[in-house]
């Protein structure tokens, strides 16, 4: 299939979904592979996230990828700012020309509810109170996304999510999520959609 879902999210900034049904040469061809992956189906993965970079950006420059020792991805000379996430058959990926982006994408697992208090403070669980005790996986998940998201958009490693990444409702037509990132002191607007079977995130600043 291509691309599933396609977004520009504002002049400088595209962001897409891909549905993974092809076989891995169909990327192999295309693609540079940017670390040893044994596993096939994370192969695949690992490649349909780096198709999709060209894909939305065609002179986006695979040869000039350099992989951090936090293993984020970046270009040296930060022609574009990319982020990449994959679960299951999907795969996602925002490449931004300006601003510093994140990108996470999860398939609902019942695992995110029974680790939700070491993601979410009490007040997180109070704000959003369909992950708290009751436990309403979608929420559950989409907020985690959300931190995973941001981990990914900040790039250096080392974020407590339940204390640093502070998340709170935000607008409710848009259905924003608001984020205050005390390490760095950012506030940022976290962007959540869910389709059939999965959750994505993204955040762009
Ligand atoms: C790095 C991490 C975000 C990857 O998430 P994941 O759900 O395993 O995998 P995803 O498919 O969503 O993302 C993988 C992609 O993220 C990117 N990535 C990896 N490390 C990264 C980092 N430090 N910063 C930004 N992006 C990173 C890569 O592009 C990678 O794919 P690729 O190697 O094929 O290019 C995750 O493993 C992690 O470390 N999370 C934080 C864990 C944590 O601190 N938890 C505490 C909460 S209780």
């Amino acid at each position: 299939m291509p691309v599933f879902f396609q977004m520009p999210i504002n002049d400088t900034t595209r962001l897409g979904v891909w549905k993974i049904e092809e076989p891995e040469d169909y990327f192999k061809g295309n693609v540079p592979q940017h670390r040893d992956v044994t596993h096939p189906h994370k192969r695949v993965q690992h490649l349909a996230g780096r198709f999709l970079l060209q894909y939305l950006y065609p002179d986006f420059p695979y040869e000039q990828i350099k992989v951090a020792d936090t293993r984020k991805p970046y270009l040296l000379n930060e022609k574009y700012h990319f982020s990449i996430s994959h679960c299951g058959d999907y795969a996602a990926a925002i490449v931004s020309s300006r601003y510093r982006v994140g990108i996470d994408v999860e398939i609902p697992h019942p695992k995110v509810l029974a680790l939700r208090n070491k993601f979410l403070s009490d007040r997180e669980q109070q704000l959003f109170d369909q992950a708290g005790e009751e436990g309403d996986l979608q929420m559950a998940t989409t907020l985690w996304s959300c931190k995973e998201a941001v981990f990914k958009w900040y790039g250096n490693g080392g974020v407590d999510f339940k204390k640093e990444i502070q998340l709170s409702p935000g607008d409710a037509k848009e259905e924003t999520i608001q984020c205050h990132f005390t390490k760095t002191g950012d506030q940022l607007i976290l962007h959540p959609h869910a389709f059939d079977e999965v959750v994505l995130a993204w955040v762009v600043s």
